[in-house]
């Protein structure tokens, strides 16, 4: 395969690209809503932490919602961790919204500001190279280059970089490549143009290269490798595991039982309904059995519901449901994680999509 080995970008040829992004960029940015708030690096940093792993579709509600609920940083110290991973509920990835709080927390202890320079940015909880750079150079103008996975695609292309650009070698030297690039003025804008232009014109398949104001420029265009490039580690498909997990609706006439996940780990301070994983190969209907007397609870009746099927990252999660009733509550046995709830407040409880799926196949009539 062609490829190039480019270590310096002749100044003319970034002055080039330069204008011709940032050009591209005047005419076809996306109005978003943390766009609207420029200068504000906690309305920047919200917004970032949301785009983690998440499509800015998805994050625009949560974003408007959040930013509305918790408009700086000292009310989102100020708010319960509850609250805040209410607001968060159906984006996933918890741990984020956490940090972000333990952050905000931390900040507010100390009395201090948030912070919008890239290196004291990284040093708070939950935030790495990308997101400080990202912050730092659109709230502050600080003249930073932010890569991610999609900058690195547009570079990788562009220059024709044929190293895995999820290696540690090919991530450095894509960001050296990128901070070349990055103008004293502007950088803000030009971290974004990237970011946009990597969605909307160099996307990750059939890229629309006849509209590509740097088809001139571009290395993996003009030596046809616009499919082949970027380069994304060793192909091996991975075997995702598979979990079997047993999970019980319980109610106690107008109440029903949940339990808190401790912080830390999947998931952690959502509220749940118990489970219990099947690890033996044991039928459902005895996992279940062991569930009731785990919880020193006697069922009235129970019955098997549908299987909820949830993909996270790592896993697939089979939910097996059962719905049930009991009539006596052994509340002194239970630990203080768990809790009955009527239906309306199990509404306001932050719950993950699995286990509000979970909630929905129980009362499902059959
Ligand atoms: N993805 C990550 N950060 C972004 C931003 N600031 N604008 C658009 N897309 C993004």
């Amino acid at each position: 395969m062609a490829t190039s080995t480019i270590e310096h970008i002749p100044s003319r040829l970034q002055a080039v690209i330069r204008r011709k992004l940032l050009r591209w960029y005047d005419r076809h940015k996306r109005d978003l809503p943390w766009r609207r708030h420029s200068h504000n690096p906690y309305a920047q940093w919200v917004a970032e932490i949301m785009l983690q792993q998440t499509r800015v579709d998805t994050v625009i509600p949560y974003y408007k919602r959040f930013l509305a609920r918790f408009p700086n940083a000292a009310s989102l110290a100020r708010g319960r961790q509850e609250t805040v991973l209410k607001h968060w509920e159906g984006l996933g990835y918890y741990r984020r919204a956490l940090l972000l709080h333990k952050a905000c927390r931390q900040l507010y202890t100390q009395k201090k500001n948030v912070p919008s320079v890239a290196a004291e940015l990284k040093a708070l909880p939950g935030i790495g190279d990308y997101t400080a750079a990202a912050i730092a150079s659109i709230s502050n103008n600080e003249s930073i280059a932010a890569v991610d996975g999609n900058v690195a695609r547009v570079l990788a292309r562009l220059f024709g970089v044929k190293l895995d650009v999820l290696s540690t070698q090919g991530k450095s030297h894509l960001t050296r490549l990128a901070n070349q690039l990055i103008p004293v003025s502007r950088p803000g804008d030009f971290n974004q143009a990237w970011m946009d232009f990597g969605s909307e014109v160099c996307t990750p398949r059939r890229p629309a290269c006849q509209a590509c104001p740097l088809g001139g420029e571009c290395f993996a265009y003009a030596h046809g490798l616009t499919d082949i490039l970027p380069v994304r580690g060793a192909t091996k498909a991975k075997k995702v595991p598979v979990v079997q997990v047993v999970v019980g609706v319980i109610a106690h006439g107008q109440h029903i039982l949940v339990r808190r996940r401790p912080v830390g780990g999947l998931w952690g301070g959502l509220w749940e309904f118990p489970n219990l994983e099947i690890t033996n190969g044991r039928r459902k209907s005895r996992i279940m059995t062991k569930l009731f007397e785990a919880l020193s609870l006697e069922p009235d009746e129970w019955s098997a519901r549908s299987t909820v099927v949830h993909q996270l990252t790592h896993r697939l999660m089979n939910f097996h449901v059962f719905s049930g009733q009991v009539s006596h509550r052994t509340d002194q046995k239970l630990s203080d994680a768990y809790r009955w709830v009527t239906h309306k407040q199990f509404d306001k409880l932050s719950v993950s999509t699995a286990h509000r799926k979970i909630y929905d196949a129980a009362n499902e009539t059959a």
